[in-house]
């Protein structure tokens, strides 16, 4: 097929760009995401200070506005994200203990409540560990309201779009290190006590060299039962580009339950990697070289 989105489908993957509302005017922009990508994810506005502004009062209008465009034009698409220490309202980050576990609970099921039936994948918790080389969990207002938090966010986002998947993602866990695999211990103990979790989102975000275990590394959580998906690929611009972007494809063709991937944004002036010219179109909008190399890859 001619496009990343159809080519993917052919193997049984989706082909996903991130889109920012704030872009959605610039026909370039659209014209190229909707005819590359067939999975969508709010770069922004579906996260926590977006779609919860003021305690208990939500705002969905731009989180609408990208999922509405990506639905009518036969797209599906990955939430992003329920739970996360960043990109948190500042009523949230002032909050602490079981008034802030039930509020990240309300969080969770409000929102998840409001896109059910719409969403493929939720990121239902965003990098919660840290990056200590031993894997401990990050250190944060919802990691001090107690360790279940994690499972307390799967659970309550299960009850409320039981048809959604439900996604740890996390970045620094694309090779097999002492993060990816606190990760995946917490994977196998949640798939063993059943807290719903369905997925595992690496997000790829990539310099100038591939972790030689990359593939092994998604085998692993593969052969834990849940599918993985590369969530918000971009990869350093350097001499080796197209040939990474190659590699990374052929890494999730090669791993049954990887689903599909999604790069993180559409032309290397919409990155939120300033200069490091990370994606698969230049700023005018022209096709890179790594552009093909996925295709071909495909
Ligand atoms: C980034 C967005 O691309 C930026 O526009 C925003 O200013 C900060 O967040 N990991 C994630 C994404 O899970 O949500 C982040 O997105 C990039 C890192």
């Amino acid at each position: 097929a001619s496009t990343l989105g159809a080519s993917a489908a052919e193997k049984g993957r989706y082909y996903g760009t991130a889109i920012a509302a704030g872009r959605m005017g610039d026909s370039t922009y659209m014209t190229i995401a909707n005819r590359e990508f067939n999975m969508i994810t709010a770069e922004n506005e579906m996260k926590m200070d977006a779609t919860e502004p003021s305690q208990g009062r939500f705002t969905f209008t731009n989180g609408d506005r990208i999922v509405n465009w990506a639905l009518s034009n036969g797209k599906r698409v990955r939430g992003h994200t329920l739970a996360w220490h960043a990109q948190q309202p500042g009523w949230m980050q002032s909050m602490s203990g079981s008034a802030l576990r039930n509020a990240l609970i309300n969080h969770v099921t409000q929102v998840a409540s409001y896109y059910r039936g719409k969403v493929y994948a939720w990121d239902v918790v965003n990098e919660a560990f840290a990056d200590d080389g031993r894997g401990s969990r990050r250190d944060s207002n919802l990691q001090r309201t107690g360790n279940d938090w994690i499972e307390a966010a799967f659970r309550a986002a299960r009850a409320a779009d039981p048809g959604a998947k439900l996604c740890y993602n996390d970045y620094n866990t694309d090779g097999i290190n002492a993060k990816s695999t606190a990760v995946y211990n917490m994977v196998r103990d949640f798939r063993s006590r059943g807290v719903p979790i369905d997925c595992v989102g690496f997000q790829a975000h990539l310099g100038t060299s591939l972790p030689s275990d990359f593939q092994a590394n998604l085998q692993r959580f593969s052969d834990l039962g849940v599918e993985v998906q590369l969530t918000e690929l971009d990869i350093q611009q350097g001499s080796n580009q197209a040939n990474m972007y190659a590699q990374v494809t052929n890494a999730c063709l090669a791993v049954a339950r990887c689903t599909g991937i999604t790069v993180w944004g559409v032309r290397d002036s919409d990155s939120w990697r300033t200069g490091a010219n990370p994606l698969l179109f230049d700023a005018s909008g022209n096709k890179k070289p790594a552009y093909t190399s996925v295709l071909n890859a495909l």
